[in-house]
C-alpha cells in the first residue's frame, strides 16, 4: 500500500476518537448493531422490532458477531473487548475510507486536513452506527468512480460497492443515482452494454448474497431492502420517531454536519458555478448533494446522521477550493486560515463527543460490575426514554432488564394508541403501581434521570440513590442533568 505515512495519520485520528468519543448520540449505534450482534453470537441481546419484522439487512451486525465469537472462542470475551473492539474494527475501515478519500481528492494537504480535522466524522467514524458503515463504503465507491480526467483505464470496480452500500441501506441509492446516471453518461462503453453486462448482473449478484446472509440469519427467507420500503413508505413508520419542517436541513442539518467546513464549502461552490465548465465533476458532486438533500427533505422524519455520506462530498469540493486558494495565499493566511477551520472543529468535537450525553454511557459500568456480582439476584429497571442507553452488549451478564418500550402503532386504525414510554411518562405512579404492584416483587436497582426521581417519590421511599452520574447541562421533562443508580433497600 503507498501512503502509509497518510495513512497513519488517519489511523491515529480515528483511534483518538475511539478512546475520547464517550458521549451517547442516538440509540441505533446499539441497539441496530452490537445488541444484535451479541444475541447472535452469546444467545441473548434484546431484539428491537427493526429485527422481528426483517427490515435491516444483518451485515453489520454480522461483522460484529464474528469478533464477538472469535473473542467467545480464545475466552478473550471481556465486556472491555466486546465494546471497543466493534469500534475499533470501524474506526480502521473509516481511516481507510479517508485514504481513499485522499486519493481521490488528488493527494491534496487540504483534502488530509478538512478530513481528519471534520467534528462530524470525528464524532461519526468510530462508532457502531450503519450510517458510518455506508459513509465509509460509499467513500471507497467515490474513490474508484471513473471521474472524468482520470488517467487510470475506467474501472467498474465501484459499482460492486455502491450495490452492496444500496442492500444495505436502501437510502444510500438516493445518493448515487445521480452519480450512475452520469457514469452512463461519460463512459467510454456502450450505455446498453453497461447496464445489461454489468449494472444489472452485479445488482443481482449482490442482492442473492444478502438475501441469502439476511435469510440465514433471520431463520426465515426475508427480502430486507423490500420490507424496509414496505415500512418505510407504506406505513410511514419513520415520521412516528418525530417529524422536521421540510428546510430543517438547509437551514440546521447540514450547516451543523459541515460545522465551519460550511464556509469553505459555500465560496466553493459559488465558484464552481461560475466557472461551469471547467468543474463537470464538481457539478455533478455538487447536483448529487442537493439531489438528496431534496429527496430527504420530503421525508418527515430527519436526522443528523443522515446527512454523514454528502460530507465527505462535500469535503472533497471544499478542500479543493482551499487547494487553488493556498497556492496564490501568503504563509501567515494559509496558518490562520488552517487554525480558524482547526479550532472551530475542536469546540464540538470535545463538547459533544466528550462532555455532552455521557451519563447513559458512563452508568454502564457500574451496573456492568452490579450485574456480575449477583447475576441471579439482580433486576435492572431503566425509566428512562426508550433505548437510552446500551444493554446486553455493555453489560455482558444476562440479568433481568425492563425499559421503556416506544414501538410505533403497526395497526393503522387505532388512532389512541400510545407506546409504553408516553404512557409511563403520562402519569409514572399509575404506571408503576400497575407493572409493580408494592406488595410485588421490585426490581434490585432503578436506573432513571434526576429529574424522576421527585415524580416517583412513591417507590423511591424504598430506595436509596447509590450513583449520580454526570450526562447533560441541560434537562428537558424527561432527559436530566445526572443518570441515577437506586438501589432496593434492605438488599
Ligand atoms: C437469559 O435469561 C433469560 C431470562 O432469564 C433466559 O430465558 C435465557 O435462556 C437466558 N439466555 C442465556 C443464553 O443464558
Amino acid at each position: 500500500m503507498k501512503n502509509w505515512d497518510v495513512f497513519g495519520i488517519f489511523l491515529v485520528v480515528r483511534l483518538i476518537s475511539v478512546v475520547f468519543v464517550q458521549t451517547f448520540f442516538v440509540p441505533d449505534e446499539y441497539w441496530q448493531s452490537l445488541e444484535v450482534a451479541h444475541n447472535i453470537s452469546f444467545g441473548y441481546g434484546y431484539l428491537t422490532w427493526e429485527w422481528k419484522a426483517g427490515i435491516r439487512s444483518y451485515i453489520y451486525p454480522l461483522i460484529f458477531s464474528a469478533l464477538y465469537t472469535i473473542l467467545k472462542l480464545i475466552q478473550l470475551d471481556d465486556p472491555i473487548f466486546l465494546i471497543y473492539g466493534p469500534r475499533l474494527l470501524q474506526a480502521i475501515l473509516s481511516a481507510y475510507a479517508d485514504l481513499c478519500f485522499y486519493r481521490w481528492s488528488g493527494t491534496r494537504k487540504w483534502a488530509v486536513f478538512s478530513i481528519a480535522t471534520s467534528w462530524f466524522w470525528y464524532y461519526m467514524g468510530s462508532r457502531t452506527l450503519i450510517n458510518s458503515f455506508e459513509t465509509a463504503l460509499s467513500t471507497i465507491a467515490l474513490s474508484q468512480f471513473p471521474w472524468l480526467g482520470k488517467e487510470k483505464d475506467e474501472s467498474l470496480k465501484f459499482i460492486w460497492i455502491v450495490a452492496a452500500v444500496s442492500v444495505i441501506r436502501p437510502t444510500a441509492a438516493i445518493l448515487w443515482l445521480p452519480l450512475c446516471f452520469y457514469h452512463l453518461f461519460i463512459t467510454k462503453y456502450k450505455k446498453s452494454s453497461l447496464i445489461i453486462s454489468r449494472y444489472i448482473p452485479i445488482a443481482l449478484i449482490i442482492l442473492s448474497l444478502s438475501v441469502l446472509l439476511d435469510s440465514l440469519a433471520h431463520g426465515s427467507f426475508i427480502v430486507t431492502p423490500y420490507e424496509f420500503l414496505k415500512f418505510n413508505v407504506l406505513k410511514d413508520v419513520g415520521s412516528w420517531y418525530g417529524s422536521q419542517p421540510w428546510f430543517w436541513y438547509l437551514s440546521v442539518g447540514f450547516p451543523a454536519v459541515l460545522g465551519i467546513h460550511f464556509l469553505p464549502f459555500v465560496l466553493a461552490t459559488l465558484v464552481i458555478i461560475k466557472n461551469r465548465a471547467s468543474h463537470p465533476n464538481e457539478l455533478v458532486l455538487l447536483s448529487s448533494i442537493v439531489f438528496s438533500l431534496t429527496i430527504y427533505s420530503f421525508l418527515p422524519h430527519k436526522e443528523f446522521r443522515f446527512l454523514l455520506p454528502l460530507l465527505p462530498i462535500a469535503l472533497y469540493v471544499s478542500s479543493r477550493f482551499l487547494s487553488a486558494w493556498s497556492r496564490k495565499a501568503n504563509t501567515w493566511r494559509l496558518w490562520s486560515v488552517a487554525l480558524i477551520l482547526f479550532l472551530g472543529n475542536l469546540g464540538p468535537a470535545y463538547y459533544l463527543g466528550y462532555v455532552h450525553q455521557r451519563g447513559t454511557l458512563d452508568v454502564m459500568e457500574p451496573l456492568r460490575e452490579i450485574a456480575s456480582r449477583n447475576p441471579n439476584s439482580s433486576s435492572f429497571l431503566f425509566l428512562m426514554p426508550c433505548h437510552s442507553t446500551p444493554l446486553f452488549s455493555h453489560l455482558h451478564v444476562n440479568v433481568s432488564a425492563r425499559f421503556l418500550t416506544c414501538e410505533p402503532n403497526f395497526n393503522n386504525s387505532d388512532n389512541s394508541y400510545t407506546d409504553e414510554a408516553d404512557q409511563f411518562y403520562n402519569n409514572p405512579n399509575i404506571w408503576l403501581r400497575k407493572n409493580y404492584p408494592p406488595n410485588g416483587t421490585q426490581p434490585s436497582h432503578i436506573i432513571c434521570f434526576d429529574v424522576l426521581k421527585p415524580v416517583i417519590s412513591d417507590i423511591m421511599s424504598r430506595y436509596k440513590t447509590t450513583h449520580e452520574i454526570p450526562h447533560s447541562s441541560f434537562a428537558t421533562a424527561r432527559v436530566g442533568y445526572n443518570v441515577l443508580i437506586n438501589e432496593r433497600m434492605g438488599n
